[in-house]
């Protein structure tokens, strides 16, 4: 049987899930697609795992985009159902009820970006190169990108980086706020090791409110917004996490949250 293009790891609440495709740049094909399904929906049902990091196996890339050559022999109808491929698994890790980390080692391009930017916080190496260069091939980003970077960097930068195709540095990521933070490459693992381990050991109910206000309530009007955010923040009230959590500070101990 063939080796999985995804492989998974766990280590004390935080899962990472690493794109195991380092001759093909970790490209992006249909098989692969559908391993980060699995492994994102397994992820999401797992009560031990409390944080999601997402890396590119190989020490050059995060990933360089859809896989082109696989691409390359498709019609008009399999790229419909390739696009609506990459954008469910895009939407579902959007959408996961605990934070996802993107470790951005090297290339983010193309379908690479649009992995990065479905993701909630994303820690790139120094050396990293982000962009969507489908121009470049005759296409539009199709998982997501035109969409996403409008939403997180404005239309100036979408327009830039899908009209011109060409890639950017971190530190110029940095600037556009297409990603959290930039580090020395060689700290990229132990930087976000360390991000995944404060985040594992916060409230999960509470962090999964977070991500439903701001992924979900971002996306509504706001009075809209503002009603689903008041409607989190009661809830959270019914939580056992909640009274550990202010006890604890009343009390000056560190809390300890149980995922209840
Ligand atoms: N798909 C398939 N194979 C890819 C790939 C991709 N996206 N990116 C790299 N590879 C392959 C190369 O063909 C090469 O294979 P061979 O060894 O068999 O020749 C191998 O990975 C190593 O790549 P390079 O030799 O090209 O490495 P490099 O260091 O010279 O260049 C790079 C690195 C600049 C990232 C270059 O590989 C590149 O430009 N890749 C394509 C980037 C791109 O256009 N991405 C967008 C894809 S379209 C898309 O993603 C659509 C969408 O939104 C859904």
């Amino acid at each position: 049987m063939a080796s999985s293009p995804v492989t998974v790891r766990d280590a004390d609440g935080v899962r990472t899930i690493t794109i195991d495709r380092p001759e093909r740049l970790n490209a992006l094909d249909r098989q692969t697609l559908e391993a980060l399904d699995a492994a994102f929906a397994a992820a999401s049902a797992d009560t031990a795992v409390r944080v999601v990091v997402l890396t590119g196996a190989g020490p050059k890339a995060f990933v360089a985009g859809a896989d082109i050559a696989e691409m390359n022999q498709l019609g008009p109808i399999e790229a419909r159902e390739f696009s609506l491929l990459g954008q469910r698994l895009m939407r579902r890790i959007e959408r996961m009820p605990k934070p996802v980390i993107a470790a951005v080692n090297g290339y983010a391009l193309g379908g690479g970006l649009e992995l990065a930017m479905a993701c909630h916080l994303r820690i790139a190496a120094d050396s990293a190169r982000l962009g969507q260069p489908e121009i470049n091939l005759g296409l539009v980003p199709g998982f997501g990108g035109t969409q996403r970077l409008l939403r997180l960097c404005g239309r100036a930068a979408a327009l830039e980086l899908c009209l011109l195709g060409k890639p950017i540095d971190a530190a110029r990521a940095l600037q556009l706020g297409l990603v959290n933070r930039v580090v020395p490459a060689a700290e990229l693992e132990s930087e976000v090791a360390t991000l995944a381990g404060s985040l594992a050991t916060a409230a999960p109910l509470a962090l999964r409110a977070v991500l439903d206000a701001v992924v979900v309530g971002g996306e509504c009007a706001i009075e809209e917004g503002l009603q689903f955010e008041t409607a989190q923040f009661a809830l959270l009230f019914a939580t056992e996490d909640m009274r550990e959590g202010t006890s604890a500070f009343l009390g000056k101990r560190t809390p300890q949250f149980r995922n209840r």
